[in-house]
Protein backbone atom coordinates (compact mmCIF):
# COMPACT_ATOMS: atom_id res chain seq x y z
CA UNK A 1 0.00 0.00 0.00
CA UNK A 2 1.21 3.90 -0.88
CA UNK A 3 1.23 6.50 1.73
CA UNK A 4 2.16 9.34 1.01
CA UNK A 5 4.35 11.60 3.44
CA UNK A 6 4.31 15.08 2.95
CA UNK A 7 7.29 16.82 4.92
CA UNK A 8 8.91 13.23 4.65
CA UNK A 9 12.56 14.21 4.94
CA UNK A 10 11.97 16.31 8.00
CA UNK A 11 12.60 15.33 11.79
CA UNK A 12 9.27 13.42 12.35
CA UNK A 13 8.59 12.64 8.44
CA UNK A 14 11.63 11.03 8.34
CA UNK A 15 11.17 9.16 11.34
CA UNK A 16 7.73 7.84 10.46
CA UNK A 17 8.80 6.57 7.05
CA UNK A 18 11.34 4.33 8.33
CA UNK A 19 8.45 3.55 10.72
CA UNK A 20 6.13 2.94 7.49
CA UNK A 21 8.92 0.73 5.80
CA UNK A 22 9.68 -1.69 8.65
CA UNK A 23 5.87 -2.35 8.33
CA UNK A 24 5.95 -2.89 4.92
CA UNK A 25 4.69 0.36 3.21
CA UNK A 26 5.74 1.81 0.02
CA UNK A 27 6.32 5.00 1.01
CA UNK A 28 6.11 8.33 -1.16
CA UNK A 29 8.12 11.06 0.50
CA UNK A 30 7.22 14.65 -0.84
CA UNK A 31 9.69 17.54 0.53
CA UNK A 32 10.58 21.24 -0.36
CA UNK A 33 13.77 20.67 1.36
CA UNK A 34 13.25 24.02 3.03
CA UNK A 35 14.43 22.89 6.35
CA UNK A 36 15.68 19.60 5.53
CA UNK A 37 17.88 17.86 3.28
CA UNK A 38 18.49 14.98 0.61
CA UNK A 39 20.86 13.84 2.73
CA UNK A 40 18.03 12.54 4.98
CA UNK A 41 17.41 9.68 2.12
CA UNK A 42 20.89 8.11 2.58
CA UNK A 43 20.11 7.94 6.93
CA UNK A 44 16.62 6.40 5.83
CA UNK A 45 18.48 3.72 3.08
CA UNK A 46 20.83 3.09 6.13
CA UNK A 47 17.95 2.44 8.67
CA UNK A 48 15.71 0.03 6.60
CA UNK A 49 17.67 -0.97 3.15
CA UNK A 50 15.24 1.21 1.16
CA UNK A 51 14.68 4.24 0.39
CA UNK A 52 10.90 6.01 -0.02
CA UNK A 53 10.04 7.57 -3.36
CA UNK A 54 10.95 11.05 -3.05
CA UNK A 55 9.89 14.20 -4.91
CA UNK A 56 10.79 17.67 -4.37
CA UNK A 57 8.04 20.43 -5.43
CA UNK A 58 6.38 22.93 -2.96
CA UNK A 59 3.11 22.23 -1.81
CA UNK A 60 1.75 26.07 -1.89
CA UNK A 61 1.78 25.31 -5.53
CA UNK A 62 -1.76 23.95 -6.38
CA UNK A 63 -0.69 22.95 -9.42
CA UNK A 64 2.03 20.73 -8.53
CA UNK A 65 -0.04 19.29 -5.96
CA UNK A 66 -2.59 18.53 -8.39
CA UNK A 67 -0.13 16.99 -10.82
CA UNK A 68 1.18 14.90 -7.91
CA UNK A 69 -1.82 13.47 -7.12
CA UNK A 70 -2.91 12.87 -10.89
CA UNK A 71 0.22 10.71 -10.92
CA UNK A 72 0.26 8.73 -7.96
CA UNK A 73 -3.37 8.10 -8.35
CA UNK A 74 -3.04 4.59 -6.01
CA UNK A 75 -2.57 6.61 -2.54
CA UNK A 76 -4.03 4.95 0.49
CA UNK A 77 -3.27 7.41 3.11
CA UNK A 78 -1.42 10.80 3.42
CA UNK A 79 0.26 11.34 6.29
CA UNK A 80 0.82 15.30 6.50
CA UNK A 81 3.45 16.81 8.09
CA UNK A 82 4.80 19.80 5.51
CA UNK A 83 4.06 23.09 7.71
CA UNK A 84 6.45 25.55 9.47
CA UNK A 85 6.44 25.37 13.00
CA UNK A 86 8.88 27.79 14.64
CA UNK A 87 6.57 29.84 17.53
CA UNK A 88 8.52 33.13 17.43
CA UNK A 89 9.17 32.78 13.23
CA UNK A 90 4.99 32.82 13.39
CA UNK A 91 5.09 35.95 15.34
CA UNK A 92 7.56 37.78 13.08
CA UNK A 93 6.02 36.25 9.85
CA UNK A 94 2.59 35.23 10.36
CA UNK A 95 1.68 35.52 6.38
CA UNK A 96 4.42 33.06 5.99
CA UNK A 97 3.01 30.05 8.31
CA UNK A 98 -0.73 30.61 7.14
CA UNK A 99 0.39 30.61 3.59
CA UNK A 100 2.96 27.29 4.04
CA UNK A 101 0.83 25.56 7.18
CA UNK A 102 -3.36 26.40 5.31
CA UNK A 103 -3.00 26.80 1.98
CA UNK A 104 -0.54 23.60 1.32
CA UNK A 105 -3.36 21.50 3.76
CA UNK A 106 -6.03 22.94 1.57
CA UNK A 107 -4.75 22.02 -1.78
CA UNK A 108 -3.80 18.65 -0.65
CA UNK A 109 -7.28 17.99 0.94
CA UNK A 110 -8.89 19.27 -2.39
CA UNK A 111 -6.90 16.31 -3.86
CA UNK A 112 -7.98 13.90 -1.40
CA UNK A 113 -11.86 14.56 -1.75
CA UNK A 114 -11.30 13.37 -5.41
CA UNK A 115 -10.63 9.71 -4.47
CA UNK A 116 -12.88 6.94 -3.59
CA UNK A 117 -11.80 6.94 0.26
CA UNK A 118 -9.04 9.10 1.86
CA UNK A 119 -7.55 8.54 5.12
CA UNK A 120 -5.68 11.21 6.41
CA UNK A 121 -3.34 11.90 9.68
CA UNK A 122 -2.42 15.21 10.40
CA UNK A 123 0.17 17.03 12.13
CA UNK A 124 -1.10 18.79 15.04
CA UNK A 125 0.15 20.18 18.25
CA UNK A 126 -0.54 20.73 21.88
CA UNK A 127 -0.34 24.26 21.63
CA UNK A 128 -3.96 24.45 20.67
CA UNK A 129 -4.45 23.66 24.40
CA UNK A 130 -2.88 27.01 25.13
CA UNK A 131 -2.26 26.93 28.79
CA UNK A 132 -4.66 24.20 29.58
CA UNK A 133 -6.64 24.65 33.46
CA UNK A 134 -6.03 20.76 34.47
CA UNK A 135 -3.39 18.57 33.94
CA UNK A 136 -2.63 15.91 32.79
CA UNK A 137 -4.26 17.57 29.57
CA UNK A 138 -6.99 15.07 27.94
CA UNK A 139 -8.45 15.53 24.56
CA UNK A 140 -11.38 17.62 25.29
CA UNK A 141 -10.09 20.09 26.95
CA UNK A 142 -11.12 23.28 25.93
CA UNK A 143 -9.19 25.11 22.91
CA UNK A 144 -7.68 28.72 24.09
CA UNK A 145 -7.28 31.47 21.90
CA UNK A 146 -3.88 30.62 20.12
CA UNK A 147 -0.86 32.44 21.48
CA UNK A 148 0.97 32.62 17.96
CA UNK A 149 -0.03 32.62 14.43
CA UNK A 150 1.87 28.80 13.82
CA UNK A 151 -1.04 27.81 17.01
CA UNK A 152 -3.51 29.21 15.05
CA UNK A 153 -2.95 27.71 11.61
CA UNK A 154 -2.64 24.26 13.71
CA UNK A 155 -6.25 25.12 15.09
CA UNK A 156 -7.41 26.42 11.75
CA UNK A 157 -6.35 22.87 10.14
CA UNK A 158 -8.39 21.05 12.61
CA UNK A 159 -11.09 23.18 11.94
CA UNK A 160 -10.39 23.01 7.94
CA UNK A 161 -10.08 19.22 8.28
CA UNK A 162 -13.74 18.58 10.88
CA UNK A 163 -15.47 20.83 8.20
CA UNK A 164 -14.59 18.70 5.19
CA UNK A 165 -14.73 15.36 6.82
CA UNK A 166 -18.66 16.19 7.10
CA UNK A 167 -19.31 16.32 3.49
CA UNK A 168 -16.73 14.41 1.75
CA UNK A 169 -15.53 10.75 2.06
CA UNK A 170 -12.03 12.28 3.55
CA UNK A 171 -11.42 10.12 7.38
CA UNK A 172 -9.00 12.07 9.53
CA UNK A 173 -7.07 11.66 12.57
CA UNK A 174 -5.21 14.43 14.40
CA UNK A 175 -2.97 13.86 16.06
CA UNK A 176 -1.73 16.35 19.29
CA UNK A 177 2.11 16.26 19.94
CA UNK A 178 3.84 17.17 22.61
CA UNK A 179 7.61 18.00 22.84
CA UNK A 180 9.34 15.57 20.24
CA UNK A 181 12.60 15.29 21.25
CA UNK A 182 15.63 12.55 20.39
CA UNK A 183 16.49 11.00 17.18
CA UNK A 184 16.39 7.54 15.56
CA UNK A 185 18.77 5.34 18.35
CA UNK A 186 21.09 4.05 14.57
CA UNK A 187 21.64 8.13 15.22
CA UNK A 188 21.45 7.72 11.04
CA UNK A 189 18.28 10.54 10.81
CA UNK A 190 17.86 12.52 13.79
CA UNK A 191 16.66 16.96 14.32
CA UNK A 192 18.75 18.56 11.80
CA UNK A 193 17.98 22.44 13.73
CA UNK A 194 18.90 24.89 10.41
CA UNK A 195 20.43 28.22 12.40
CA UNK A 196 20.16 28.49 16.35
CA UNK A 197 17.76 26.23 17.40
CA UNK A 198 14.24 27.79 18.85
CA UNK A 199 13.60 24.37 20.63
CA UNK A 200 15.34 23.05 24.26
CA UNK A 201 17.29 19.75 23.85
CA UNK A 202 18.82 21.18 20.34
CA UNK A 203 20.29 24.09 22.47
CA UNK A 204 21.12 21.58 25.47
CA UNK A 205 23.15 19.34 22.81
CA UNK A 206 24.31 22.20 20.99
CA UNK A 207 25.75 23.76 23.95
CA UNK A 208 27.31 20.21 25.62
CA UNK A 209 29.25 20.10 22.04
CA UNK A 210 30.67 23.44 22.61
CA UNK A 211 28.87 24.91 19.23
CA UNK A 212 26.98 26.95 21.80
CA UNK A 213 28.07 28.84 25.09
CA UNK A 214 25.22 28.60 27.20
CA UNK A 215 21.78 27.85 27.53
CA UNK A 216 19.34 30.32 28.64
CA UNK A 217 17.06 28.91 30.75
CA UNK A 218 13.78 31.01 30.25
CA UNK A 219 12.52 31.57 33.87
CA UNK A 220 12.61 30.17 37.24
CA UNK A 221 10.03 32.08 38.86
CA UNK A 222 6.50 29.79 37.31
CA UNK A 223 4.40 27.86 40.20
CA UNK A 224 6.09 24.66 39.73
CA UNK A 225 7.94 22.22 41.84
CA UNK A 226 11.57 24.00 40.37
CA UNK A 227 10.16 27.00 39.39
CA UNK A 228 10.87 26.22 36.11
CA UNK A 229 8.49 25.14 32.92
CA UNK A 230 7.15 21.78 32.74
CA UNK A 231 6.53 19.93 29.52
CA UNK A 232 6.06 16.25 27.96
CA UNK A 233 8.79 15.07 26.29
CA UNK A 234 8.37 12.40 23.98
CA UNK A 235 10.54 10.34 22.09
CA UNK A 236 10.24 11.35 18.07
CA UNK A 237 10.26 7.37 17.33
CA UNK A 238 7.63 6.58 19.90
CA UNK A 239 5.98 9.75 18.02
CA UNK A 240 6.84 8.07 14.66
CA UNK A 241 5.06 4.53 15.51
CA UNK A 242 1.85 6.19 16.95
CA UNK A 243 1.68 7.55 13.32
CA UNK A 244 1.88 4.09 11.40
CA UNK A 245 -1.18 2.94 14.45
CA UNK A 246 -3.26 5.41 13.21
CA UNK A 247 -3.28 5.11 9.80
CA UNK A 248 -3.69 1.32 9.96
CA UNK A 249 -6.88 2.17 11.91
CA UNK A 250 -8.09 4.31 9.12
CA UNK A 251 -6.85 1.75 6.90
CA UNK A 252 -8.99 -0.99 8.07
CA UNK A 253 -11.99 1.38 8.74
CA UNK A 254 -11.32 0.83 12.71
CA UNK A 255 -12.25 4.35 13.39
CA UNK A 256 -15.50 5.56 14.83
CA UNK A 257 -15.74 8.83 13.88
CA UNK A 258 -14.57 10.79 10.66
CA UNK A 259 -12.47 12.71 12.24
CA UNK A 260 -10.65 11.39 16.20
CA UNK A 261 -8.12 13.11 17.79
CA UNK A 262 -5.28 11.95 19.95
CA UNK A 263 -3.06 13.55 22.66
CA UNK A 264 0.45 11.86 21.67
CA UNK A 265 3.16 12.54 25.32
CA UNK A 266 4.48 10.30 27.65
CA UNK A 267 1.72 11.23 30.51
CA UNK A 268 4.91 12.27 32.65
CA UNK A 269 5.77 16.36 32.86
CA UNK A 270 9.67 17.44 33.10
CA UNK A 271 10.56 20.67 34.02
CA UNK A 272 13.50 22.52 32.48
CA UNK A 273 15.98 21.82 35.46
CA UNK A 274 15.14 18.18 35.48
CA UNK A 275 15.57 18.13 31.54
CA UNK A 276 19.53 20.03 32.43
CA UNK A 277 19.61 17.06 35.05
CA UNK A 278 18.76 13.98 32.87
CA UNK A 279 21.37 15.35 30.48
CA UNK A 280 23.98 15.83 32.82
CA UNK A 281 23.48 11.98 33.68
CA UNK A 282 23.38 10.93 30.18
CA UNK A 283 26.70 12.85 28.88
CA UNK A 284 28.34 12.64 31.60
CA UNK A 285 29.07 16.41 32.13
CA UNK A 286 28.11 19.40 33.32
CA UNK A 287 25.73 21.94 31.22
CA UNK A 288 26.77 25.51 31.25
CA UNK A 289 23.33 27.22 32.09
CA UNK A 290 21.75 30.57 32.86
CA UNK A 291 18.72 31.90 34.54
CA UNK A 292 17.30 34.44 32.37
CA UNK A 293 13.67 35.93 32.34
CA UNK A 294 10.46 34.01 30.78
CA UNK A 295 10.27 34.01 27.24
CA UNK A 296 7.20 35.61 25.47
CA UNK A 297 4.23 33.31 25.01
CA UNK A 298 5.74 30.61 26.68
CA UNK A 299 2.78 28.20 29.00
CA UNK A 300 3.86 27.25 32.79
CA UNK A 301 3.27 23.39 32.26
CA UNK A 302 1.66 20.63 29.40
CA UNK A 303 1.83 17.29 30.06
CA UNK A 304 -1.00 14.99 28.33
CA UNK A 305 -3.55 12.91 29.55
CA UNK A 306 -2.57 9.05 27.73
CA UNK A 307 -5.36 7.11 28.35
CA UNK A 308 -7.31 7.72 24.72
CA UNK A 309 -4.08 6.78 22.96
CA UNK A 310 -3.12 3.87 25.49
CA UNK A 311 -6.79 2.49 25.38
CA UNK A 312 -8.08 3.16 21.25
CA UNK A 313 -4.68 3.00 19.62
CA UNK A 314 -3.11 0.92 21.95
CA UNK A 315 -0.23 2.71 21.78
CA UNK A 316 2.41 3.76 24.74
CA UNK A 317 5.15 5.70 24.70
CA UNK A 318 8.27 3.65 25.22
CA UNK A 319 11.53 5.66 25.94
CA UNK A 320 11.99 7.36 29.03
CA UNK A 321 13.54 11.10 29.36
CA UNK A 322 16.99 9.71 29.59
CA UNK A 323 16.80 7.35 26.90
CA UNK A 324 15.13 10.45 24.37
CA UNK A 325 17.97 12.66 25.81
CA UNK A 326 21.06 9.79 25.29
CA UNK A 327 20.01 10.08 21.37
CA UNK A 328 19.70 13.18 20.63
CA UNK A 329 23.23 13.71 21.81
CA UNK A 330 24.47 10.72 20.37
CA UNK A 331 23.25 12.33 17.12
CA UNK A 332 24.81 15.80 17.99
CA UNK A 333 27.98 14.06 18.56
CA UNK A 334 27.57 11.91 15.41
CA UNK A 335 26.73 14.91 12.97
CA UNK A 336 29.43 17.03 14.34
CA UNK A 337 32.20 14.48 13.77
C1 LIG B 1 10.48 23.84 26.06
C2 LIG B 1 10.78 24.50 27.40
C3 LIG B 1 11.04 26.87 27.26
C4 LIG B 1 14.67 26.84 24.83
C5 LIG B 1 7.41 23.88 21.09
C6 LIG B 1 6.40 24.40 20.14
C7 LIG B 1 5.19 23.51 20.14
C8 LIG B 1 5.60 22.09 19.91
C9 LIG B 1 6.62 21.64 20.93
C10 LIG B 1 5.38 21.43 17.63
C11 LIG B 1 10.02 25.80 27.61
C12 LIG B 1 12.35 26.21 27.69
C13 LIG B 1 13.55 26.45 25.54
C14 LIG B 1 15.75 27.46 25.52
C15 LIG B 1 14.56 27.25 27.58
N1 LIG B 1 6.13 21.95 18.60
N2 LIG B 1 13.52 26.66 26.91
N3 LIG B 1 15.67 27.65 26.87
O1 LIG B 1 7.89 25.97 23.48
O2 LIG B 1 7.22 23.86 24.78
O3 LIG B 1 6.89 23.95 22.37
O4 LIG B 1 7.72 22.53 20.82
O5 LIG B 1 4.30 20.98 17.65
O6 LIG B 1 4.34 23.95 19.13
O7 LIG B 1 6.04 25.68 20.59
O8 LIG B 1 9.21 23.81 23.26
O9 LIG B 1 11.60 23.28 23.31
O10 LIG B 1 10.91 25.65 22.73
O11 LIG B 1 10.64 24.86 25.08
O12 LIG B 1 14.51 27.43 28.80
O13 LIG B 1 16.81 27.85 24.92
O14 LIG B 1 12.17 24.84 27.44
O15 LIG B 1 10.84 28.07 27.99
O16 LIG B 1 9.68 25.92 28.98
P1 LIG B 1 7.77 24.49 23.57
P2 LIG B 1 10.65 24.42 23.52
Amino acid sequence: MKIVVTGGLGFIGSHTVVELQNEGFEVVAIDNLSNSSEKVLDGIFNITGKKPIFEKFDLREKSAVQDFFARHNDVAGVIHFAASKAVGESVENPLLYYENNINALVYVLQELTKLEKANFIFSSSCTVYGQAEKMPITENASIQPAMSPYGNTKQIGEEIITDVAKVTNVNSILLRYFNPIGSHPTAEIGELPLGVPQNLVPFITQTAFGLREKLSVYGDDYPTSDGTAVRDYIHVVDLAKAHVIAMKRLLDKKNIEKVETFNLGTGTGSSVLEVITAFEKVSNQKLNYQIVGRREGDITEAYANTDKANNILGWKAQSTLEESLASAWKWEQKIRS
